[in-house]
């Protein structure tokens, strides 16, 4: 088959977002409203909000952890956008890169030259428990959770198969989390923006301020390993092996190649897009790779043109430590069963060959489910135009790419982008 083409050229040329976090006094358009105006406030040579002609919002269930539906239209509404076409994108925790994706679409069909995408999720208003039910019906309802399957759950048995076939231990998870958490205090905009070693510290102060024995830990890693402070969640993932219940929201601002520059010198090009669905995880033949990201990355890097050699900043999709390791391999980084090795050589780390999630990941930064797929661009667009703060990458990267994945994988969205 002969690669896909977008009719025609599409750019980022703005992206916000809110803090990613608990926020009890919050809901979530007034994240979004955070989100709109950082957007905004990013297009370096102007916004006229006006110009924008269509809004696609990525949201997984608004109705199941707000009690209101028909999320969209109430985002555009507090933005001031009406009446433009406002349209939610629901894909489970891939919603936002497919919120991306469908406005990639309407502006290569030529129908909009302006087009504002989104995600939002406002999860922290239930309890964990409630979180963890509201979260279930992403899976299979039929097969999975009658069967007592939770997300950790289920990626817990994607870890433990991968441990069964390549001989990795849950040591290298540790490694993966303590990893997220010292690129993601690094940034400003992250739920959990400290490192290992900083929890550790208000942890002992905490105790001694309360007049408890202090902890002991030696480093880090015998931080991770004590079951009080890192317990068990889904052996073999612990607390520090999950993406935390968040509420956040994120925006990116799409035109047309030809008006690109208009509104900035450094416009990025969006070069590749690929989605592809499969069976729940009950299903599938494999257990330790997601089928729909390997096709949803062959699509996108054949309509760019590009190797996974190319791909210089990179977000991954790691909704549980098992979940990054897997999808570097599906991406074509690293060979099946070698993605547990990388880490362990400090490959995906700042200073590694391969550096992942630059942002904090999922773990660190946060992840309110609709918003995540955004919430990766925001970090794309600012490594690839220089703005990164502490967090840069080095080498000045010029080609991005966003792995997005719904569920344990039946739905999987990528997106490569390049600044020339
Ligand atoms: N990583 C590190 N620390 C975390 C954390 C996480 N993922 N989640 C919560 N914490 C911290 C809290 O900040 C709090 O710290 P404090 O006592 O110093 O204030 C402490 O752990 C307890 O928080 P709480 O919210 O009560 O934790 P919990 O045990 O109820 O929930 C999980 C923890 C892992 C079960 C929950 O975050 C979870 O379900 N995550 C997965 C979400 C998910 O499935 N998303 C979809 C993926 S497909």
């Amino acid at each position: 088959m002969t690669s896909q083409k977008l009719g025609r050229g599409v750019a980022l040329v703005g992206a916000g977002m809110s803090k990613f976090g608990a926020f009890p006094g919050k809901n979530s358009r007034e994240l979004f409203v955070d989100a709109f105006l950082e957007m905004s406030a990013s297009v370096d040579k102007g916004l006229d909000p006006a110009a924008i002609e269509a809004v696609y919002i990525g949201n997984f269930s608004s109705e199941l952890f707000e009690g209101q539906g028909h999320t969209a239209p109430i985002m555009t509404d507090w933005v001031g956008l009406n009446p433009v076409p406002a349209t939610r994108v629901e894909g489970a925790c891939a919603s936002g890169g497919l919120a991306l994706r469908q406005g990639i679409l309407a502006i290569a069909s030529g129908l909009y030259d302006m087009v504002m995408v989104g995600g939002i999720e406002k999860m922290t208003g239930l309890s964990t428990d409630g979180a963890t039910d509201s979260l279930a019906a992403a899976a299979d309802v039929s097969y999975e959770i009658p069967a007592g399957f939770t997300f950790p759950g289920m990626y817990a048995v994607i870890a433990t198969a991968y441990m069964h076939e390549y001989g990795m231990t849950p040591e290298t998870l540790l490694q993966v989390g303590y990893k997220n958490h010292e690129h993601g205090a690094l940034n400003p905009k992250a739920q959990f923006g400290q490192r290992i070693s900083d929890i550790m510290e208000a942890r002992k102060a905490s105790a001694a301020r309360k007049g408890k024995p202090v902890p002991t830990w030696a480093d880090e890693f015998e931080f991770l390993h004590d079951n009080t402070a890192n317990p068990q969640i889904a052996w073999p993932l612990r607390l520090f092996d999950c993406s935390p219940v968040s509420d956040g929201a994120a925006v990116g601002l799409l035109v047309s190649e030809e008006l690109a520059r208009q509104f900035t010198d450094n416009p990025l090009y969006i070069i590749g897009t690929g989605q592809a669905s499969d069976t729940a995880l009950h299903g599938r033949p494999t257990l330790t790779s997601l089928p729909a990201a390997r096709k949803a990355a062959q699509t996108a890097y054949d309509m760019a043109g590009v190797t996974p050699d190319d791909i210089k900043a990179v977000e991954v999709h790691d909704c549980f430590t098992i979940a990054e390791i897997v999808a570097t391999e599906d991406l074509g980084f690293f060979k099946a069963g070698e993605g547990w090795k990388a880490v362990e050589d400090g490959l995906t780390t700042f200073g590694g060959s391969r550096p992942v999630n630059s942002s904090g990941g999922l773990k660190s930064k946060g992840h309110p489910v609709g918003a995540s797929g955004i919430g990766q661009v925001i970090e794309i667009f600012h490594q690839l135009r220089g703005s990164a703060g502490s967090r840069q990458l080095p080498g000045s990267p010029n080609i991005g790419l966003t792995h997005n994945v719904g569920g344990t994988g039946q739905t999987c969205v990528v997106n490569i982008f390049e600044r020339r």
